[in-house]
């Protein structure tokens, strides 16, 4: 179907499932064992209900989309996620994520296993000639320092400025949906990562290196404890480990626990995100931007076009949405805009 057709970002999701074959759609959707966490994702933002304020002046509302994360400024305050296998949506891989960001001046952190090689992407960051898009590379590492340093000079060299290492990941996802199509291989590797190797890997490269995976309010603590710049509350899209919370009670259970961490860290977050009440939700609880992952990569089937889309889309919606509940910069979005059931989750 034309783009035109394509009102939100749940669309892209209809228009995958019927566009892919059906192992593809399903690496894509797939979430862990039951799927809890995958739907959980989703359904947790409707369980929290808006208090819209009337007749506020917010008609500058528009003016104030913008954020900084990490001292690069974006058009937006949500990012693309790092996905591993654009290839599996469209041939051109994540070049179609990387010009799309770049149009939409967002945020783009390639995962550590795109379909297209970094140098490529590297080079299609220069979007029409104008600007350049920020990408910050996504990787998981392996225990051989040799190649951890290879890899960050590599990204130094590059040109990106920041790493994100993905510390979710100590096993394989349990995902039945994806196995069923006999897509699992049976891997047994653990990670032997902890903190300490945190505290090594920062010796090794001057950029600020981001973690991705955070689930507990203790290792928010603990993150900031390592100085960690920036960090990024995710349960992997609800890949990895069945009833592992959304992002939404983690910044929850952080909010009403240790609050601070808002402050000492810059709190990204990701998981089920896809309208724009969404990312005011998590804004409320002190969350600086929000990251998708799927729907970018549905998007994605129709390359830029849609990347560019999916991000026009997202930004009407959190323009109306913080409207509506009467604020003239979305950045003062806060709890009170908010019904936060004593037990919002289940
Ligand atoms: C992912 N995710 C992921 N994360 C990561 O750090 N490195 C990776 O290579 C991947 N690969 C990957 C592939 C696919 C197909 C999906 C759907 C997800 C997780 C991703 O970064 C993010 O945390 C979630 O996708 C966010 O949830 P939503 O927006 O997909 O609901």
């Amino acid at each position: 179907p034309p783009l035109s057709n394509v009102v939100g970002l749940p669309d892209f999701d209809f228009i995958a499932r019927q566009h892919l074959a059906p192992e593809n759609y399903t690496y894509y959707r797939n979430g862990a064992a039951g799927e809890w966490s995958y739907r959980n994702n989703l359904e947790v933002f409707q369980r929290v209900t808006s208090r819209p304020r009337v007749l506020v002046n917010v008609s500058q509302v528009s003016t104030t989309l913008g954020t900084t994360i990490l001292g690069q400024n974006f058009s937006a305050p949500f990012f693309i996620c790092p996905c591993a296998r654009g290839e599996v949506g469209n041939v051109n891989g994540e070049l179609g994520l990387v010009q799309g960001a770049a149009d939409g001046d967002i945020l783009y952190i390639p995962s550590g296993y795109s379909s297209t090689p970094l140098g490529e992407l590297a080079a299609a960051r220069v979007a029409n000639g104008s600007y350049e898009q920020t990408m910050w590379p996504q990787t998981y590492l392996t225990s051989n320092d040799t190649e951890t340093q290879i890899y960050f000079d590599e990204i130094a060299a590059g040109g990106f400025s920041a790493i994100v290492f993905t510390i979710d990941s100590a096993a394989a996802g349990v995902r039945h949906r994806a196995d069923r199509f006999g897509a699992g291989s049976v891997n047994t590797a653990f990670d032997g990562f902890t903190w300490e190797y945190y505290e090594k890997l920062k010796t090794m490269t001057k950029l600020p290196i981001v973690l991705k995976g955070i689930q507990t309010v203790e290792d928010a603590l603990l993150a900031v404890e390592h100085g960690a710049p920036a960090i990024v509350l995710s349960n992997h899209g609800g890949r990895n480990l069945d009833t592992s919370p959304s992002s939404l009670e983690i910044a929850y259970e952080i909010h009403e626990q240790a609050p601070q961490v808002f402050n000492q860290t810059e709190v990204l977050a990701d998981g089920g995100v896809r309208y724009g009440s969404d990312v005011l939700k998590l804004m409320a609880l002190g969350v600086k931007a929000v990251g998708l992952g799927r729907p970018f990569m549905y998007a994605n089937i129709y390359g830029t076009e849609g990347v560019r889309h999916a991000i026009e889309r997202l930004k009407f919606e959190v323009m109306n949405d913080a409207a509506h509940l009467g604020l003239q910069d979305i950045h003062d979005v806060s709890m009170k805009h908010f019904k936060w059931a004593p037990n919002f989750w289940y």
